[in-house]
C-alpha cells in the first residue's frame, strides 16, 4: 500500500523552495512513478483555452511516449475535465473511447485538477494491471492532487488565456 501521507508530505517540502507549477508536477509524477507499484505511466494533462475548442495538453510525466493533445469529453482524462469527475476505471477496454496511449494500460485513474474553483488541467495514472487502483488509492491520489492545489503556484493555468 502507498503511504499517501508520505506522498503529500514530499510534495509540500519540494515546493518549498519553488512553487511553480511545472517543477511542482514534474517531481510529483516522479514522486508517484516511484512510490506506486505496477504503473506504466504517471502525470498531467493540462487544460488548454487558446483554441475554438477547451482541450487538454501533455504535461510534465513518466512514462512512454503519450499523445499530445486530448479534446475535452473524450477519454478518460476528457470525461473528468468535461465532467470536473474523478475516474477510476477497473479496466480501461470497457471505458467507451479510451485512448490508448500505451498498449499496456489495463486500469487507470485520472483526478481533475482546480485552480480558483475552475478545472486547470488533470492528474493521469495508468497501470498494466487490470483492476490496479483500490478505493484508498484513489482516495489518497484525490489527497495528492488537493495537496498540488494547495501548495502549487498555478497561475499561468488554464493556458491560453
Ligand atoms: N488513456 C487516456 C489518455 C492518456 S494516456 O493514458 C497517457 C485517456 O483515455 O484519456
Amino acid at each position: 500500500m502507498t503511504d499517501f501521507k508520505l506522498l503529500c508530505a514530499q510534495i509540500r517540502s519540494l515546493t518549498e523552495g519553488e512553487p511553480h507549477w511545472l517543477p511542482v508536477m514534474s517531481n510529483a509524477s516522479a514522486l508517484i512513478m516511484d512510490a506506486m507499484a505496477d504503473l506504466n505511466w504517471a502525470g498531467f494533462y493540462l487544460a488548454d483555452c487558446s483554441g475554438e475548442e477547451k482541450s487538454l495538453m501533455l504535461g510534465p510525466f513518466q512514462g512512454k511516449v503519450a499523445c499530445v493533445r486530448i479534446a475535452y469529453g473524450k477519454g478518460v482524462c476528457g470525461t473528468a475535465a468535461a465532467k470536473d469527475e474523478s475516474q477510476l476505471v477497473p479496466n480501461v477496454h470497457e471505458f467507451a473511447g479510451h485512448i490508448a496511449c500505451d498498449s499496456t494500460s489495463n486500469s487507470e485513474v485520472v483526478i481533475p485538477l482546480h485552480a480558483k474553483g475552475e478545472v486547470v488541467g488533470v492528474l493521469d495514472i495508468d497501470s498494466p494491471l487490470l483492476n490496479r487502483f483500490s478505493a484508498e488509492d484513489f482516495a489518497g491520489l484525490e489527497s495528492l492532487v488537493a495537496t498540488i492545489e494547495d501548495v502549487a503556484d498555478l497561475s499561468g493555468l488554464p493556458l491560453g488565456r
